[in-house]
């Protein structure tokens, strides 16, 4: 790895916490922050996907060189969640958790902010994300970052649990 390019990757400091894009090497330990702190996985290759088609918005925290949480997000056309009609760029959250331990610090706020920043630099008008209606901490975040539920996805869920449709406006 350059120079330049870990400048360009630290992005900030919260609570001891350095949150930055993620790489290739990193890949692994995201991996594993998925599949204990998540329901919902996913291919080696759809990881490696979405880090190729938008690495602004793939964004890690690490403490004492360990990964501890992520979020993943993808690029999409469609229609508006916010305007009648409207096709738009949408940034989709795909995937943000942290490891039991480090919640509660403000970490997952900052992950948000950097994912909102990476979809706001590739042009992107809104962002969706779906939720679980039962997950109380993760609406609140999204609320307080200001995006509003548009919509309740019935029986989202593998499990059969209802999805919270939340969107934020960019533009
Ligand atoms: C959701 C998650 C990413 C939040 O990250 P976090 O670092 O713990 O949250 P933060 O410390 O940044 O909190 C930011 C805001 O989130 C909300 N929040 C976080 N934890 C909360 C809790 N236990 N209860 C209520 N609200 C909570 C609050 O609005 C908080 O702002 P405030 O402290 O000013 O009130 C984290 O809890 C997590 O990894 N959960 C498991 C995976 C998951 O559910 N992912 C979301 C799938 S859609």
């Amino acid at each position: 790895m350059d120079i330049e390019y870990c400048l360009q990757i630290a992005l900030r400091k919260v609570n001891g916490y350095t949150i930055r894009r993620c790489t290739y090497e990193d890949l692994k330990a995201v991996i594993d922050i998925n599949l204990k702190t998540l329901p919902e996985h996913y291919t080696e290759y759809f990881f490696e996907s979405l880090l190729r088609e938008i690495p602004e918005a793939f964004i890690i925290a690490e403490i004492n060189n360990a990964v501890v949480g992520y979020i993943m997000c993808k690029l999409e056309f469609g229609f508006s969640n916010f305007r009648k009609l409207g096709f738009v760029k949408k940034g989709h959250v795909v995937s943000i958790a942290l490891l039991p331990e480090h919640r509660g610090k403000k970490i997952g706020e900052a992950l948000m902010i950097e994912g909102i920043n990476g979809i706001s630099s590739r042009k992107g008008d809104e962002i969706y994300l779906e939720v679980r209606t039962s997950n109380v901490s993760a609406i609140s975040l999204y609320r307080k970052l200001g995006f509003q539920t548009k919509s309740i996805l019935k029986s989202y869920y593998r499990d059969g649990e209802d999805a919270n449709l939340m969107a934020l406006e960019l533009s």
